[in-house]
């Protein structure tokens, strides 16, 4: 859709009879033809009239008319051959008419024919509203029978880059007027990158496009930078609800070498429910002790765990080289977690303490010393680890809630403290869950443990939820709904900070 619009000049004079007005033109001021007049008298005229091919008047109006004021019978005039301008114009209303056009079409269409009305010099300019004569934007519109914003709209998508328009002009997508409006909107990169992503597949809405290569861009203009991908590293990005296995990783093997262990592979619990049986010990997934330590603390930092049990979190902080001090108050548990260690791990990089870990005695005389703590302590009386009376599994909730509040007093004063300016976090993480207690209902950890770290001092910076695989869900789902209460197949991480 190419025209060329012939250029060549040549100025004659013509018959003022011969040139003819078109429709449009408008009505010139009498006191601007007087005084041209005047100006024509005396110093002649300036600059020739110009007519097209046909002898319509494309500029000079007042010249014209100033000429016939003073009776002339001639005009300079230079002739231009817009034949073409007006086929192409004819062209272009004749494809607006037919709809299968995609929005890109329409709106080249539409920029095209108003260059060509600029060529014949009948365009209003912009920023002008109305001049009579000249075609303004809401005249265009109303042509089309559309509101003046619909037209701009219409007009918009062709606003995207050239080779995106070539790429998408015969794709679904170009049929979509506010995708392409919205394309338009977007940089000549994000255009480019949004583009891609529709025309290789990888996303089949404009909508999921959109919002992938605002993403891939402003990871690309932010001032800070990874140097791995969030998702390759975490199977997936993290967000409030995740979910960990059992994987087969290293830290998952190294974990039941200290978990293999019929001593310590078994703990009984009491309950309705359970009797006297033995339970299996509870030992969290390696996979998401290695979430907790590598999304959150700082890489070669000290993490303090002060119920260690078979030291799951220990074992991912010492793999992704941190360093570690683990408190159990059972003694089994400290000394197969210390076989193990002593020979996978540097015996400077860890410290195992079999004691009660609540006023945390051995850094009494430490202050903000730890990077990060990360625990897991025992639920009030659904596990029982020891006969120890200073083992929180043996507690009443109202006992074991006035430990943890010691206990957070302890930790605010050995974490470091955080700078959310300087992106420098130092949490204190704890894995909780909800306890059920007969008629005194759920003691929920999650907000008892957040009054108690509040009351310490400290903020609470995040909070994950993660999908538990219940063993026992499918028993008792029965006795669930008699009680009207759901199986709880969550537990909950808190984060607090220090600031
Ligand atoms: C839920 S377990 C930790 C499990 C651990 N995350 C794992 O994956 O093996 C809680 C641990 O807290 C310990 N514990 C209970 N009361 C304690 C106390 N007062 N001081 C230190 N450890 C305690 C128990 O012996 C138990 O090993």
């Amino acid at each position: 859709m190419t025209i060329a619009i012939n250029t060549e000049t040549n100025v004659r004079d013509i018959p003022i009879a011969d040139v003819q007005i078109r429709f449009r033109l408008r009505t010139p001021k009498e006191e601007k033809v007087r005084e041209l007049a005047e100006s024509i008298k005396t110093l002649g005229l300036l600059n020739p009239i110009t007519i097209d091919n046909q002898n319509f008047l494309v500029c000079g109006y007042h010249r014209l008319s100033a000429y016939k004021l003073l009776g002339y019978e001639t005009i300079p005039a230079i002739t231009k051959d817009y034949s073409l301008v007006y086929s192409e114009l004819g062209e272009i209303d004749e494809n607006l008419k037919v709809s299968s056009l995609s929005k890109i079409e329409i709106a080249e269409h539409i920029v095209r024919r108003e260059e060509l009305y600029s060529e014949l010099g009948m365009r209003l300019e912009r920023g002008i509203s109305s001049k009579e004569g000249f075609i303004s934007t809401d005249q265009l519109a109303s042509e089309s029978g559309i509101s003046n914003r619909a037209y701009r709209l219409k007009r918009q998508p062709a606003r995207i880059v050239e080779d995106v328009r070539d790429q998408l002009r015969d794709t679904k997508f170009a049929e979509v007027l506010m995708d392409m409006v919205k394309l338009s909107q977007q940089t000549p990169e994000i255009q480019r990158s949004i583009c891609k992503l529709l025309i290789s597949g990888k996303r089949t809405t404009f909508k999921k496009a959109l919002v992938d290569a605002q993403i891939l861009d402003y990871r690309k203009n932010k001032d800070y930078k990874f140097d791995f991908n969030l998702k390759e590293r975490w199977g997936r990005i993290p967000n409030s609800i995740m979910r960990f296995s059992k994987a087969n990783s290293k830290i998952q093997k190294l974990c039941d070498v200290i978990h293999h262990d019929e001593d310590i592979q078994w703990l009984k619990r009491e309950g309705i429910n359970f009797g006297g049986s033995k339970i299996p010990v509870y030992q969290m997934a390696a996979e998401h002790a290695e979430f907790l330590i590598t999304y959150y603390t700082p890489e070669n930092g000290i993490v303090l765990d002060s119920f260690m049990g078979r030291a799951t979190i220990g074992t991912a902080a010492l793999v992704h080289g941190r360093k570690f001090v683990g408190f159990d108050i059972t003694k089994k548990f400290v000394d197969k977690t210390r076989n193990v260690f002593d020979t996978e791990f540097n015996k400077d990089d860890f410290q195992l303490i079999n004691n009660d870990s609540i006023l945390l005695e051995e850094f009494k005389d430490y202050k903000d010393h730890f990077d990060a703590v990360c625990f897991d302590p025992p639920y009030v009386k659904a596990e029982r680890y020891s006969d120890n009376e200073k083992d929180l599994s043996n507690m009443t909730s109202e006992e074991y809630m006035l430990k943890m509040r010691e206990h957070f007093k302890q930790l605010y004063r050995l974490i470091k403290k955080s700078d959310y300016k300087q992106k420098k976090f130092f949490p204190v993480i704890c894995k909780v869950g909800t306890v059920r207690d007969a008629s005194k209902g759920i003691f929920d950890m999650d907000s008892e443990f957040q009054s108690a770290a509040k009351e310490a001092g400290f903020v609470l910076w995040d909070k994950v939820f993660n999908e538990l695989y219940n063993i026992w869900g499918g028993v008792g789902y029965e006795r669930n709904y008699e009680n009207k209460y759901v199986q709880k197949s969550h537990e909950t991480n808190l984060v607090f900070c220090k600031f």
